[in-house]
């Protein structure tokens, strides 16, 4: 079958491209590439072994994005086209409701006019908030305290909607935790814009000695170590949770939501140290203090993805660090280099 993944130029994007592509479907990739680059696309395809059919287009774009569907026979879909840095949702919520709400919307539009009823779904951990016990299962109170994550929360509650409304749609909400890791060759990684919002690609780039020092926010959390905890997943089990989300699709209708982590949380310092041990290099950092709004503690409630899409998680964070700096080393500079 060919898939369509909104998104699909991006960092989880690209791996589960490539993931598909091994599972033997096509991919169609729409990216208005506002975060990503379109050498992405040939590595996809060295990696997948095959064509890769690539429309720069706004997903937001109706007819942009119906044109897409009208040349193409898609069986299924997989949404990651949205805006994701959390700082910048608080800055400009607007930017942020109107992105990656109308994206969900428009593309749920599409979809019905014709007649597609598997929808895959980028959803976060951020949608428990701070959680008040860990692990996190899928009933688990949610709430959010950023923009980013309202709009993760209102997307599954529309695409809950539309599965009320039309019977034969199945939507499968991935819930991430914290994706980290690159592809095992080094061609795919993450290559995120200025200074990194997350903690791997800020070490990798220590690493490579494009920044000086990593920042660690808060070392008196009520944690092993007093850094946060946070449930760290190898991008390539995400994407593959991706495949396992679509073959559920095939035989089951209406909305479900599935945590994809590993249900084991590592520390700030755990993965400074590893990434050190590892890949022996030194990662100079200093504490700083506390980010507002940061849990101490999070990490996820696996066994829902075990029990119903037949998925766990197999990388653990050696794979994790390593492949990090395998493709950082060999990207100095991401898809620049
Ligand atoms: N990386 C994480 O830690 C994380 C965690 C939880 C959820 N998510 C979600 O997963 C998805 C993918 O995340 P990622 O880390 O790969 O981010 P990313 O920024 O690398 O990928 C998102 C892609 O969407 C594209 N895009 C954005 N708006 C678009 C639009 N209107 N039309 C077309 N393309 C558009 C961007 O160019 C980019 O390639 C996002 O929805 C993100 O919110 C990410």
């Amino acid at each position: 079958m060919n898939v369509l993944l909104t998104g699909g130029a991006g960092y989880i994007g690209s791996h589960t491209a490539v993931e598909i592509m091994r599972a033997g479907h096509g991919v169609v990739i729409a990216d208005d590439l506002s975060n990503a680059s379109e050498k992405v696309i040939e590595r996809i395809e060295k990696l997948g072994g095959k064509k890769v059919y690539f429309y720069k287009i706004d997903v937001c774009d109706k007819a942009a994005l119906d044109g897409v569907f009208a040349l193409h026979d898609i069986s299924a879909v997989v949404h990651f086209a949205g805006k994701k840095a959390v700082g910048e949702s608080v800055a400009q919520p607007l930017m942020y409701y109107r992105n990656n709400l109308d994206a969900t919307i428009t593309l749920l539009e599409v979809m019905q006019k014709h007649s597609v009823n598997r929808l895959i779904f980028s959803s976060s951990a951020t949608v428990y908030g701070i959680p008040k016990t860990v692990p996190v299962d899928e009933n688990a109170p949610r709430g959010c305290n950023n923009p980013y994550g309202w709009t993760k929360y209102m997307s599954e509650q529309i695409m809950r909607d539309a599965c009320e409304a039309n019977k034969d749609l199945a939507v499968v909400l991935l819930r991430y935790f914290n994706p980290i890791g690159a592809h095992e060759s080094g061609v795919i990684g993450e290559d995120p814009e200025g200074i990194p919002n997350n903690l791997m690609p800020f070490i990798a780039q220590v690493a490579v000695g494009r920044r000086e020092m990593l920042g660690v926010f808060g070392d008196d959390y009520p944690t092993h170590d007093g850094t946060g905890v946070r449930d760290y997943i190898h991008v390539v089990d995400l994407a593959q949770g991706h495949v396992a989300a679509l073959d559920y699709t095939e035989n089951n209708s209406g909305a479900l939501a599935v945590n994809l982590g590993t249900g084991r949380g590592y520390s700030v310092l755990d993965i400074v140290k590893t990434f050190e041990r590892v890949n022996g290099i030194e990662i100079p950092y200093r504490i700083m203090p506390r980010r507002a709004g940061d849990a101490a503690v999070i990490y996820a409630d696996s066994s829902l993805a075990k029990t119903l899409l037949n998925w766990e998680a197999k990388r653990d964070l050696e794979d994790m660090c390593r492949d990090t700096w395998n493709w950082q080393k060999n990207n100095p500079n991401g898809y620049r280099s």
